[in-house]
């Protein structure tokens, strides 16, 4: 099989039950207490951690494509939905199980804690990216508005990786690791772009 071929061998909806299955794993763990003395912490960052993963491994496709030639685009939109799908349970999780809807409290963690605020950012981005991820809305939209409103995602992951960093109160390297991360891939953006205008 050709190169090119081994790459794109799957079909794209692989992603989705490949994607949730350490959902799957946190959830089965949290509810049978096998996530040590504080499971719902654990549970809950673990489906933030996983939402910025997939949110960042969307991010490198197209890089991946320009620095190697692997083409996978085919999958992007699927791990772009998993992130969301991560997203929303992060956020269930943190309205159901940990704030269990004292509106109250919610509210005061919005105003109060930046990491919160920012995080909630981070999903108001992320929520018409994932609403126009169908082909539906790319004919609605036009592919150049809809390619537009879709470089939100730069922005969204960013916000999501400074959540994470602003978390604790003293800087940690893994959370400074994606804010790196993403800002590379904003930057590689950003050179490839204007390496295009110059050819143009
Ligand atoms: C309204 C939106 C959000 C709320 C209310 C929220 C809330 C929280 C809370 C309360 C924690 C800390 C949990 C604990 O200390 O026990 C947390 C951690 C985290 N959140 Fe969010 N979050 C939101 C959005 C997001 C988004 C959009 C992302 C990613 C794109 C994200 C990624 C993370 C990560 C990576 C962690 C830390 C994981 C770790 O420590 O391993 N969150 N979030």
């Amino acid at each position: 099989m050709a190169r090119s071929k081994i790459w794109t061998a799957l079909p794209s909806w692989i992603i989705y039950p490949l994607g949730l299955i350490p959902a799957l794993y946190y959830f089965a763990a949290a509810f049978t207490n096998k996530l040590g003395a504080d499971p719902l912490a654990v549970l809950e960052n673990a489906l933030g951690e996983w939402a910025l993963i997939f949110l960042v491994a969307g991010l490198m496709v197209t890089p991946l494509m320009w620095l190697t030639r692997i083409n996978l685009v085919k999958y992007r939109r699927a791990v772009g939905l998993v992130a969301f799908a991560y997203v929303v349970l992060h956020l269930t999780v943190y309205l159901v199980l940990d704030k269990q809807f004292f509106w109250g409290e919610i509210w005061s963690d919005l105003i109060k804690r930046p990491y919160i605020t920012i995080g909630a950012l981070a999903f108001l981005l992320l929520l018409p990216l994932a609403i126009t991820s169908n082909n539906r809305s790319i004919r609605k939209l036009g592919s150049q508005s809809w390619r537009k409103l879709h470089r939100l995602v730069y922005p969204a992951a960013l916000l999501g990786a400074i959540h994470y960093a602003l978390l604790e109160k003293t800087w940690q390297t893994e959370p400074l690791m994606y804010v790196a991360a993403v800002l590379a891939l904003i930057g590689l953006r950003g050179i490839r772009f204007r390496i295009r205008s110059k050819a143009t």
